[in-house]
């Protein structure tokens, strides 16, 4: 049938995408990056790779029965790294979660073991790409990435403090009901516990709040700002 609806008039040629992502690791937030990737239109191939094969080909399978809705003609999975081949971007959120009484030392050397077979394997599909590493510690996985991957450093990058800067502006925004849009502020540092909020720059449309109010961030700040900080920072233990 496939034969009679269609005729080649030139050669089929077999080519790679242009615009391949490959995340790793499909639990909350690698789920999360690839529903993101696939609504904003980003790539013309996606791979997910995991650990889990039954959760992993699940998850693939739910995505492309949305394919519908989705403008990426090709959704893959695999436990084998050749299905990441030829990826733009490699997005690393494959990590065990701290267990009970563990200490983050441990945790560390835990992610490390697995950032050792991971790291190699998405290097040898695709010896170009660029790693986005979510993993946590972030900032210290994605040193290990890395000097793993032996990459120039530009092409290496962590999430770092993204999601902190997002979640403060999200909760400025609430505190003044203004849109996080136009609430601005940066959260700098290492991801999580020790990150520093950098009030001299936090503004809405350009008007530093600081200057109206000198005492923003200090503990004789009746408005008690630093608690603004302090719930990023609680959301980031939870991770
Ligand atoms: N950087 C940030 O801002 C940020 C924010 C949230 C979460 N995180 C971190 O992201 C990571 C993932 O969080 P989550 O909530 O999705 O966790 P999760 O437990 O839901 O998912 C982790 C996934 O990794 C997979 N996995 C484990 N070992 C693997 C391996 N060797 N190869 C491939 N896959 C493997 C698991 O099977 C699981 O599906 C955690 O380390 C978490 O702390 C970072």
């Amino acid at each position: 049938l496939k034969d009679q609806l269609i005729h080649n008039v030139h050669k089929q040629e077999q080519s790679h995408a242009h615009n391949k992502i490959s995340v790793v690791g499909v639990g909350a937030v690698g789920m999360a990056c690839a529903i993101s990737i696939l609504m904003k239109d980003l790539a013309d191939e996606l791979a997910l790779v995991d650990v889990v094969e039954d959760k992993l080909r699940g998850e693939m399978l739910d995505l492309q029965h949305g394919s519908l809705f989705l403008r990426t003609p090709k959704i893959v999975s695999g436990k084998d790294y050749s299905v990441t081949a030829h990826s733009k971007l490699v997005i690393v959120t494959a990590g065990a979660r701290q267990q009970e009484g563990e200490s983050r030392l441990n945790l560390v050397q835990r992610n490390v073991n697995i950032f050792k077979f991971i790291i190699p394997n998405v290097v040898k599909y695709s010896p170009d790409c660029k790693l986005l590493i979510v993993s946590n510690p972030v900032d210290i996985l994605t040193y290990v990435a890395w000097k793993i991957s032996g990459f120039p450093k530009h092409r290496v990058i962590g999430s770092g403090c993204n999601l902190d800067s997002a979640r403060f502006r999200h909760l400025m925004g609430e505190r003044l009901g203004i849109h996080p849009l136009s609430c601005h502020g940066w959260i700098v540092g290492e991801h999580g516990d020790s990150s520093v909020p950098v009030w001299s720059g936090v503004n809405v449309a350009g008007v530093s709040l600081k200057a109206l109010h000198p005492d923003m961030g200090t503990d004789a700040d009746k408005e008690h700002w630093k608690e603004v900080h302090k719930q990023v920072v609680d959301r980031a233990c939870m991770e």
